[in-house]
């Protein structure tokens, strides 16, 4: 799709949307819950999609599908509970009440590594509340994204309410930004796209939801459980090859366990079976593009060359391509871009702490504060780091925190706005306050 095809979509969609926003909830409600429907009845088609173009292990791609559509059946249930409030008056001859409205065609510009899950996300939000989605999927993976609008049409969901715009992210991306027409963006990507979206977006005075990078602590106290530590260290850190914004990037481990857990970890990641994601035993697969590769790939030689250690991994795995070793790397210097920077890959850099307030101002000496994650038996500690972490999410005693049901976002520059939970759903209304005399 070029610029001038795109503002044929965006003309449709204000059209569109005028009907679809004139649709009681329970109707809406009733369209997305049999999209949902469609996608769980299709859930190995979808993963297939996902594991061809996108490389993700199959069974994380049927993971991923379900996930996707538990986000369509959340907003689907969260439709019919777009409260308003009443208001105390501050006069006896008015009377104060809120309602919440659609905030008219949004688009949605999604990531190459949840193909199905963000788009689902945003949409399931977007179309709940009432507005139209114009989905910008990324150039690596468009055709996740038309095989989930199929399933919408089947069900009744008008093409024009959830065009899909692939083409050039430069140029469509620079149309959508700029179109007065277009009255929310909801991005998922890179602190630096992040950031030239809400430049050019403040001349037309949008809503903005951002979901940028992220630079998650793993910090592991040596009161900690270890099994449940390693347990969700391998979760965090190697869904999807280490390609997703909430996977652990700095290991924090405390002095006491840190030769005891770093060991256990490596002998947990050489069992890693890496390939061809179509193969159900494979659990690791390619790195998205060669900028990926290339970039994990100098991340760890740095550290090498500035004194840190591989315990396992550390280079091109024998597959060839895009596939990198599953890697633990110890004493990385806090210097190095593998300890500073996210990462974006399998490999899991270990660095050592002693003393809590120490790991604290560590973890939060990062431009970055999307996830945490926090490893104790002590509650007290658990409370008391879990408050003092900068960061829109924390996991305790555990690697898998995402879900529909709660919001998920980031605070600095992780993003702004949370994406399901109830707070999934306020993102795509306006408040309007109405004052009636009586
Ligand atoms: C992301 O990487 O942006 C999303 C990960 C998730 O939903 O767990």
């Amino acid at each position: 799709m070029d610029a001038k095809e795109l503002n044929e979509v965006i003309a449709r969609a204000v059209v569109a949307q005028a009907t679809w926003r004139s649709l009681t909830a329970g109707e809406r409600a009733a369209r997305l819950q049999a999209w949902q429907s469609k996608m769980i009845e299709h859930t190995d088609a979808l993963a297939e999609v996902v594991t061809l173009e996108q490389g993700k292990p199959i069974n994380e791609a049927r993971g991923e599908a379900v996930y996707a559509a538990g986000f369509i059946e959340w907003f689907a249930q969260e439709a019919r509970r777009a409260y308003g409030d009443t208001i105390p008056s501050h006069r006896s001859d008015i009377r104060l009440s809120t309602i919440k409205q659609p905030i008219g065609v949004v688009a949605a510009i999604t990531p190459w590594n949840f193909p199905l899950a963000m788009i689902a996300r945003k949409a399931g939000a977007a179309l709940a509340a009432g507005c139209a989605c114009i989905v910008k999927p990324a150039e690596q993976t468009p055709l996740s994204a038309v095989a989930l609008q199929r399933l919408a049409l089947e069900v009744g969901i008008p093409g024009d309410i959830l065009p899909i715009a692939t083409g050039d992210a430069v140029e469509l991306g620079s149309v959508l930004t700029n179109d007065d027409r277009v009255r929310k963006i909801s991005f998922t990507g890179s602190t630096e796209v992040g950031g030239l979206i809400y430049a050019q977006s403040a001349p037309t005075l949008k809503k903005l939801s951002l979901e940028l990078g992220g630079n998650a602590p793993f910090i592991v106290f040596s009161d900690a459980d270890i099994d449940r530590a390693l347990d969700a260290a391998m979760f965090a850190k190697f869904r999807n090859a280490g390609q997703t914004c909430v996977c652990a990037n700095r290991f924090f481990v405390q002095a006491e366990i840190y030769d005891e857990f770093s060991k256990k970890l490596a002998r947990r990641v050489e069992q890693l079976v890496v390939g061809d994601g179509i193969r159900e035993e494979v659990q690791i697969g390619p790195l998205i593009d060669q900028a990926a590769f290339s970039n994990v790939a100098s991340k760890v030689n740095e550290a090498v060359a500035e004194g840190a250690q591989i315990l396992t991994g550390g280079g091109p795995h024998a597959c060839g391509g895009l596939f990198f070793q599953p890697t633990v790397v110890v004493d990385a210097p806090a210097s190095s871009r593998l300890a500073r920077e996210e990462i974006f890959g399998p490999v899991a850099a270990l660095v050592k702490f002693s003393e809590e307030e120490e790991v604290v101002d560590m973890a939060n000496a990062s431009e970055f504060g999307l996830a945490s994650y926090i490893l104790t038996e002590n509650i007290r500690r658990a409370v008391r780091v879990s408050e003092a972490l900068e960061c829109g999410m924390v996991g305790i005693n555990t690697g898998a925190i995402s879900t529909e049901v709660a919001p998920f976002g980031g605070i600095k520059h992780s993003g702004l706005g949370r994406e399901g939970g109830w707070q999934g759903l306020d993102e795509y209304l306006e408040v309007k306050m109405i004052a009636t005399g009586i």
